[in-house]
């Protein structure tokens, strides 16, 4: 079958309404505001209601993603949701969204696991499946329910992270030089120990032991995770528009993942372009994870910031770890 270009046709997104501030976390550990906002630049995250799954906050981003590409959940014929936090260990939440959402049975469902890069991973799934023409219009999640994951007593993580979702539709083109016009993804299995939940897999399931000393949750080196977050996150970039003979400033505007200001500002010294051409809103919700480009991308998009013709650099990385790139033009 032939190669087809494939488009972005419509995202959305959803965040919680619950705002929990730097202010209230400093009540709970011994942290401040002024720490958190200075080393990090979040201010405030969402976290979801207790009785409010991932499945839930995916299907309110996927309404709204589909509303913006004026289609409906029967004309989906691929649903892929990147997270690390689905509502339970099986089956794939894919299947309790296409339930939720109403996507035809017959659809092909699945989730995909590459942490905080999974949208972008999500992304060039769904983009060749589509492009193969044996699917015809994909919806694209990224969500997470990190809260559930957090250890709210290690003052270390729990500050940095909240939940949401992101969605986009994907169908196909006949425009050439339209859409998504390349990806680079990786990873180095050499580094999982920097980011990782030891128990609760199979390697060490679960224990009442295990679970008392919250070995369910998340273990973070920060130190060593924010240096190899700059460099892999560079290299991405830099790869991306070597291999399409592109330069830095014809980028219109870089979405990276919002883990941590910093970062962001240390990406942008390193390719030498300004600020105002990355989207921030890490300190509205903190690290979302494989929601935090979605969510990023759709409020960029409905603030008019991306216009036809633009350019957008995608780029991610997170536990694994795992790094990706995607570049699209509008
Ligand atoms: N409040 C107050 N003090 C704190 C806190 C806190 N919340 N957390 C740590 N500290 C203390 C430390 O204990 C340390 O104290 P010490 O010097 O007495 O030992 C001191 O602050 C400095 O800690 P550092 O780790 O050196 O702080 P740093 O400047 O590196 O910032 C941070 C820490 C924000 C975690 C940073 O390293 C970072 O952002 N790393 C990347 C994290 C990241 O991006 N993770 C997401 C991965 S993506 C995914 O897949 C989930």
């Amino acid at each position: 079958m032939p190669i087809r270009s494939t488009v972005i046709l419509g995202t959305g997104s959803y965040a919680p309404e619950r705002v929990l501030t730097n202010g209230e976390l400093s009540h709970t550990v011994d942290t401040s505001d002024e720490w958190i906002r200075t080393r990090s630049g979040i201010r405030e995250r969402r976290i979801a209601a207790p009785d409010e799954a991932t499945s839930d906050m995916a299907v309110q981003a996927a309404r709204r993603a589909l509303e913006d590409a004026r289609l409906a959940a029967a004309d989906i014929d691929l649903l892929v949701v990147a997270t690390m936090t689905p509502d339970l260990p099986m089956p794939a939440v894919a299947c309790i969204i296409q339930q939720k959402l109403g996507v035809r049975t017959a659809a092909a469902c699945f989730d995909l696991n590459a942490a905080c890069s999974g949208f972008v991973y999500a992304l060039d799934t769904a983009c060749a499946m589509i492009a193969s023409g044996r699917y015809q219009k994909a919806l694209v999640i990224g969500v997470e329910k990190l809260s559930t994951i957090v250890d709210w007593q290690d003052r270390t993580t729990c500050v940095l992270f909240g939940d949401g979702a992101g969605a986009a539709v994907i169908g196909a083109s006949s425009e050439p030089g339209i859409g998504l016009i390349g990806t680079r993804l990786g990873a180095s299995g050499d580094s999982v120990d920097l980011l990782y939940i030891s128990h609760g897999g199979s390697s060490a399931p679960s224990t009442a032991e295990s679970i008392a000393a919250r070995a369910h949750c998340m273990r973070m080196k920060g130190k060593e995770v924010f240096k190899q977050a700059v460099r892999v996150m560079d290299d991405a970039a830099r790869e991306i528009l070597e291999q399409h003979q592109l330069h830095a400033d014809q980028i219109s505007h870089v979405i990276p993942h919002q883990a941590n200001l910093r970062i962001i500002e240390a990406i942008s010294q390193y390719l030498e372009l300004p600020m105002d051409r990355f989207f921030v809103n890490v300190d509205r919700y903190g690290n979302t994870s494989a929601a935090s480009i979605p969510i990023a991308l759709d409020e960029a998009r409905r603030a008019g910031r991306i216009k036809p013709g633009d350019l957008t650099l995608l780029v991610a990385f997170g536990a694994g770890l795992t790094y990706g790139s995607a570049l699209i033009r509008w």
